[in-house]
């Protein structure tokens, strides 16, 4: 099926205006550019990939505002659903992107059912996995006037995002380091895997410097 993905690609980024910087237009187009590789490698709809990684988001910037009870991956599944419809584009089409956008996030209860939904799940959590999840966990510190290391316990078992003492490393031992058993397709597993294996050596970096070892 031949899409339009410049005219799709202008619209998403059109919502993006008032993103913070982890889950900004850069972050869209990093899942894209890992989306197409996934693609290629698990023999996906490449069209479905490329519309659900360029739209994935694009109700993320009201769910940061609205303060809880509003999900932009179901929210954004009916937004991209609506513009798809608007385009003229045919309904199994349609339905198989929004069915990938309301499947991609963590932590909602709707299981990505197509290679098509599971390649961006994979493509979106691998962007929290390596020298990006460390710049991203570091921009998350920043903004919330975070420390920069912080290896207690109680702060692992707290898991308070919001809180001074939550930094990339409780991130990490609370979410990020078992990322990689959460991934859906060989392709991403893989990438997840050594991801993780550069973070947990940055890590260990960071604590010996800051330690004073190093
Ligand atoms: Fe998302
Ligand atoms: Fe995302």
């Amino acid at each position: 099926m031949k899409i339009n993905l410049k005219e799709i690609k202008q619209i998403a980024k059109s919502r993006f205006i008032n993103s913070i910087s982890c889950h900004d237009w850069d972050h869209v187009m990093r899942v894209y550019l890992l989306a197409v590789v996934l693609a290629k490698k698990e023999k996906a709809d490449m069209a479905v990939v490329k519309t659900a990684a360029l739209l994935h988001d694009i109700k993320r910037a009201e769910e940061m505002l609205s303060g809880g009870n509003f999900c932009h991956a179901l929210e954004g599944a009916k937004e991209a659903e609506k513009i798809l419809q608007e385009l003229g584009y045919d309904k199994d089409f349609t339905l198989a992107v929004k069915h990938a956008i309301e499947a991609h996030r963590y932590r909602n209860n709707i299981k990505p059912n197509s290679l098509e939904a599971k390649i961006l799940s994979d493509a979106d959590k691998l962007d929290a996995l390596g020298a990006i999840g460390v710049g991203r966990g570091f921009l998350w510190c920043g903004r919330h006037g975070s420390r920069l290391h912080n290896t207690d316990k109680k702060s692992i078992l707290a898991n308070s995002p919001h809180d001074k003492n939550h930094t990339l490393y409780t991130e990490y031992m609370v979410k990020l380091r078992f990322l990689k058993n959460k991934m859906f397709t060989e392709s991403g597993r893989k990438i997840a895997q050594e991801r993780t294996a550069f973070m947990t050596k940055f890590l260990k970096r960071l604590d010996s410097e800051v330690k004073g070892k190093l």
